[in-house]
């Protein structure tokens, strides 16, 4: 089965079929993800936190991002896979944005890039992958590359002013050619004004119902980042207790002198 494409979310955002997508970042869980029938894989720079341990996405490299997308990619059969460009590797020049994102896309397999912001400098930036073909999938609301600048994990767009500006990058990034744009903390009802507006699809996380998909990073969703638990959160399996369970019975296991036991070693 071919792999998705940007053009079939745009039929599904035009027949009302909700996106679901998924963040992963190695080919087992990408292979699970997959298998399950997830429209889209995000290779999400998130993978700073979640499998390097990082503090924020902000050491995160493009090599990085290689290694763990080429792996992903390995993984996934039929959904359209996306890779998060990292910190500065597009936004210090538009040249640098090509480079990175040529090289994301040449050494990975993947199809598509993401990155963050909607400023007229940004939607320059996303019109000149667009151009050379390369799909640019948005980033606006809470941009985690942005923590600092933001103050924190914070719901966008409450203050005064900030849904029209939101409205108005939104709108300058789809007129950009961006294929698709993700809304992070963006409260329910300006993220589905949002999406009734735009011609391209909506991917909310912690945006509401009323985007046209949801993302959740894998993880937090298989419960296996014990006491991140934002509200928007559900956390649709408990593999962090499974694990310590399965880990914690390994041990008792070896010390007892019960594994391996014959049936395990050989004559
Ligand atoms: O890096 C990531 O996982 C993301 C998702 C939260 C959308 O950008």
């Amino acid at each position: 089965m071919p792999r998705k494409t940007i053009r079939d979310l745009r039929i599904m955002k035009e027949r009302g079929e909700p996106i679901a997508a998924l963040t992963a970042y190695d080919y087992l869980f990408a292979g699970i993800v997959d298998a399950a029938g997830v429209d889209v894989v995000l290779v999400g720079d998130s993978l700073g936190q979640v499998v390097l341990g990082l503090d924020s996405t902000l050491p995160v490299s493009v090599d990085d991002m290689i290694r763990h997308a080429s792996a992903v990619c390995r993984g996934v059969r039929q959904a359209l896979v996306v890779v998060d460009m990292p910190f500065l590797s597009y936004q210090t020049s538009r040249r640098d944005a090509i480079r990175n994102a040529g090289r994301l896309l040449q050494e990975t397999g993947a199809a598509a890039v993401k990155l963050e912001g909607g400023s007229p400098r940004m939607a320059d930036t996303v019109q000149a992958l667009v151009e050379i073909g390369i799909p640019v999938m948005a980033h606006l609301g809470f941009t985690p590359q942005s923590v600092h600048g933001l103050g924190g994990a914070r719901v966008q767009g409450r203050e005064a002013g900030g849904a029209e500006r939101m409205l108005e990058d939104a709108e300058r990034l789809q007129q950009a050619g961006a294929f698709s744009l993700v809304l992070e903390l963006v409260p329910g009802p300006l993220a589905r004004s949002l999406s009734a507006a735009l011609q391209i699809p909506t991917i909310g996380i912690g945006a509401g119902a009323g985007c046209d998909g949801q993302i959740l990073v894998l993880p937090d969703m298989l419960g296996l980042n014990a006491g991140f638990e934002p509200r928007f959160l559900r956390r649709f399996a408990d593999l962090g207790a499974a694990a310590s369970a399965g880990v914690e019975s390994y041990v008792h296991a070896v010390r007892a002198g019960e594994y391996p036991a014959t049936e395990h070693t050989f004559e």
